[in-house]
């Protein structure tokens, strides 16, 4: 009888323990759902990772169910890991304020592609996102920034503005000198009647700053940072030094891709040069990637491309750029991070992520089912 007592007591631990011991991944499964520790899906899309003191952090937006999820309901999520398959719930790094609070994060802005550098001269973490205040669409087309002095958080909501107002960049053409012809209708999603120069968005916002939407940022080798956006109705890249702090632009900027509408800018450093990967213009749904190569940060860059091979349906493997981690101390390692969007339920979108092959100046990216570092081919 004692002994029954025993086995069956045995097995109710035995069964607890399993049912509520967090799954140990050992490789990434890219489309798939991805617990935390919590047994949560990760919450945390348009993101980018920070490497941190033996760690990696991973910042993104925190969605919500249904399509109002899409909107910054709760703010910006944070999660940790050692070796990128497992990830721990860090919590929200940057809230949201509330309802009818008037502040520029108020709950339902549109706070998107959060992305985290650490300044080493001040000794903060500085956060930028693209924000669109409550309400007005996309039309704001802001750059909002937010510091911590600890990496999780939480972090304070310092300001929002269009980048460099008062400067033109570096390669202003004459005509942006000149008068800007009113667009009418605007921003229509990807793209402009004309030319864009002569419709001279660039002019136009001067004085009041350029437009920045998708956004990423890189810090360099040297501890510069640069801020790279899609500006002027979406149709151009920026590339904006920061300042010395992190927390401003200096007025020094460039723009490129005139006309190409890139979005979802991701950039890298490899052997001395600029790797970007970005995609068209086309809102949650997938479209063809693009890439470019440069020796130095404000170029000149070069178009290679889409990187992706065998991706048949020309939509990066149903999933949008947001980050290239360099995985540290594996040599030649990126990872390639996509946004699968799921815009009627946005709580469920998944991530995408796929080794980056090199050849020769060039990047690719291949599907994988499944991969870990041991059966990554390259
Ligand atoms: C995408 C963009 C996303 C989000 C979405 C809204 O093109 O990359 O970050 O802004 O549009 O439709």
């Amino acid at each position: 009888m004692r002994i029954k007592y025993i086995l069956i007591l045995n097995s109710i631990i035995l069964f607890s323990a399993c049912a509520t011991k967090p799954i140990m991944y050992d490789s990434f499964k890219p489309g798939e759902i991805w617990l935390d520790n919590n047994g949560v899906h990760v919450n945390a899309h348009g993101g980018g990772i920070l490497f941190d003191d033996g760690r990696y952090y991973w910042f993104g937006e925190h969605k919500t169910e249904g399509e109002n999820g899409n909107f910054a309901n709760v703010g910006v999520h944070c999660y940790s890991s050692r070796d990128l398959y497992n990830w721990t719930d860090e919590g929200i790094a940057l809230a949201v304020m509330p309802d009818s609070s008037g502040s520029d994060i108020e709950k339902g802005c549109i706070l998107e592609r959060p992305k985290v550098i650490k300044n080493n001269k001040t000794g903060q973490y500085v956060m930028w996102f693209h924000l669109e205040p409550k309400g007005k669409g996309y039309k704001g087309a802001l750059s909002g920034v937010a510091v911590s002095d600890n990496i999780t958080g939480p972090y304070t909501y310092i300001k929002s503005v269009r980048p460099n107002a008062g400067h033109f960049p570096f390669n202003v053409l004459d005509i942006h000198y000149g008068d800007s012809p009113s667009l009418g209708q605007r921003f229509d999603g990807g793209s402009l009647p004309g030319n864009i120069d002569t419709l001279n968005i660039l002019g136009r916002d001067m004085k009041g700053g350029q437009m920045a939407r998708d956004m990423t940022l890189f810090a360099d080798d040297d501890g510069k940072a640069y801020h790279i956006y899609s500006s002027e109705e979406n149709s151009t890249l920026h590339i904006a030094e920061l300042s010395d702090d992190y927390l401003s632009h200096t007025g020094k900027y460039g723009r490129f891709f005139p006309g190409r509408f890139m979005e979802a800018p991701a950039i890298f450093k490899r052997n001395n040069k600029y790797y970007l990967m970005m995609s068209g213009c086309t809102g949650w749904a997938p479209n063809q990637a693009r890439s470019a190569v440069s020796d130095g940060i404000f170029g000149e860059w070069k178009e290679l491309g889409d990187p992706c091979i065998g991706d048949s349906m020309h939509t990066t493997f149903h999933s949008q750029s947001t980050f290239i981690l360099p995985v540290q101390g594996k040599k030649e390692t990126y990872i390639y991070m996509g946004d699968r969007w799921t815009p009627q339920n946005a709580i469920d979108g998944r991530y995408v992520w796929l080794p980056v092959r090199f050849e020769e100046d060039r990047f690719f990216i291949e599907w994988k089912d499944q991969w870990n570092w041991e059966n990554r081919d390259n």
